[in-house]
């Protein structure tokens, strides 16, 4: 099968993360955040991965043409401005010829997606969405269902009060081709409020697969810290780490009167000085530097970041080639002092 990643957006609720990076590159337990998509899917059998690419395509382009054990085809197919989530799709057409995949491309999800694909089969779907629980829908696209999981209503981002359901459209699709041909080409066009109900109000079986299989959508800074922290204490199925863990590349050098309280993940060539404090969950990308007595809790600090001596950093993001000052307490804060540069 194949499967179609929507890596559109520039990420404007990561700013200013995304001042230097693309969302999907975001780094996590040091490694791209789309590596993870890539490979959830060629775990469950898709030979083929389009990447729908619109906002600085050649950040993941680039990337990928040095990594090749992914086992799995990828074309690149690159909007010349923004098509929409459907648009993006219906832009890809030339490369569907059956049943396929779509993921936005900013979940982090251990669904199954075989069992998905069975049940669309089992129900005669056009359409199935998959559908997870969350505390908070306001931020998502809620949709209902009736008893035997036909979706009778999509209402995007509610607000308090207007949902009575707090399962959301988790951001995975399985699509009939055929629908392609009801996707007009080359204007901005939304599954989720243009495709989408158009097929309900046609009648059409749209159905919603509910999962309880770990997904988040790492699309804010608190999301993105989130995924981290839940990857280092096992709560996903496709990485092994533990909360017990203290990983330190051997290209590293830890001054033996540093303190590590686990879980922490530490990548290659950084020097972490006398006194030094990381309370875990921490992720310390290539290149770093933390000088003596800085204290680092609940952080992720991206490639060749420097700490100054006694800063504290709790709860913080901070991207590549930034430096903290000495004695900075900086805490709950994305850091990046990069400028944003415009697309080119
Ligand atoms: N190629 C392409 N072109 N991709 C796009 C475009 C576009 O014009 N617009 C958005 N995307 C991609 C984004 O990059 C992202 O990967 C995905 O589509 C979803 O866009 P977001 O901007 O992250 O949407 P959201 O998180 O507010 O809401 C969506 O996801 C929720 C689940 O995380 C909706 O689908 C909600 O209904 C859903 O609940
Ligand atoms: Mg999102």
């Amino acid at each position: 099968m194949k499967a179609i990643i929507l890596v559109g957006g520039e990420g404007t609720r990561l700013r200013p993360l995304t001042y230097s990076t693309v969302k999907a590159m975001v780094p996590v337990l040091n490694k791209p955040f789309i590596e993870y998509v890539i490979r959830h899917l060629v775990n469950h059998n898709v030979k083929e991965v389009i990447l729908a690419l619109g906002y600085k395509p050649d950040a993941i382009t680039n990337h990928f043409a040095d990594v090749h054990q992914l086992d799995a085809r990828l074309v690149y197919n690159v909007e010349a401005r923004p098509l929409g989530t459907a648009g993006a799709v219906k832009n890809a057409e030339r490369y569907i010829d059956e049943t396929f995949f779509v993921l936005n491309g900013d979940v982090f999800t251990d669904i199954n997606l075989g069992d998905m694909l069975q049940f669309h089969k089992n129900k005669g779907a056009k359409v199935t969405i998959a559908l997870t629980p969350v505390e908070d829908p306001s931020r998502f696209g809620v949709v209902e269902t009736d008893s035997r999981k036909r979706v009778i209503r999509f209402i995007e981002k509610p607000k308090p009060g207007q949902s009575t359901s707090n399962m959301i459209n988790a951001g995975i699709y399985i699509i009939e081709s055929d629908i392609l041909r009801r996707i007009p080409a080359g204007r901005y066009i939304m599954f989720e409020h243009d495709i989408f109900p158009a097929l309900l109000a046609e009648g059409e079986p749209v159905f919603g697969y509910e999962t309880n299989a770990y997904w988040i959508d790492m699309g804010t800074p608190e999301q993105y810290l989130q995924l981290n922290r839940d990857l280092m204490f096992g709560k996903s199925t496709q990485v092994q780490f533990r909360e017990q863990d203290i990983c330190i590349d051997e290209q590293s050098s830890v001054h033996p009167e540093a303190k590590l309280t686990a879980p922490i993940l530490v990548g290659r060539d950084c020097i972490i000085s006398h006194g030094v404090w990381l309370k875990g969950p921490v992720v310390i990308g290539a290149g770093c530097r933390i000088h003596d007595g800085a204290i680092i809790s609940n952080s992720i600090l991206w490639q060749d970041v420097t700490i100054g001596a006694q800063a504290s950093l709790e709860d913080c993001i901070v991207a590549s080639n930034n430096h903290i000052e000495d004695k900075a307490h900086i805490a709950g804060a994305a850091i990046n002092k990069a400028r944003a540069t415009k697309q080119s």
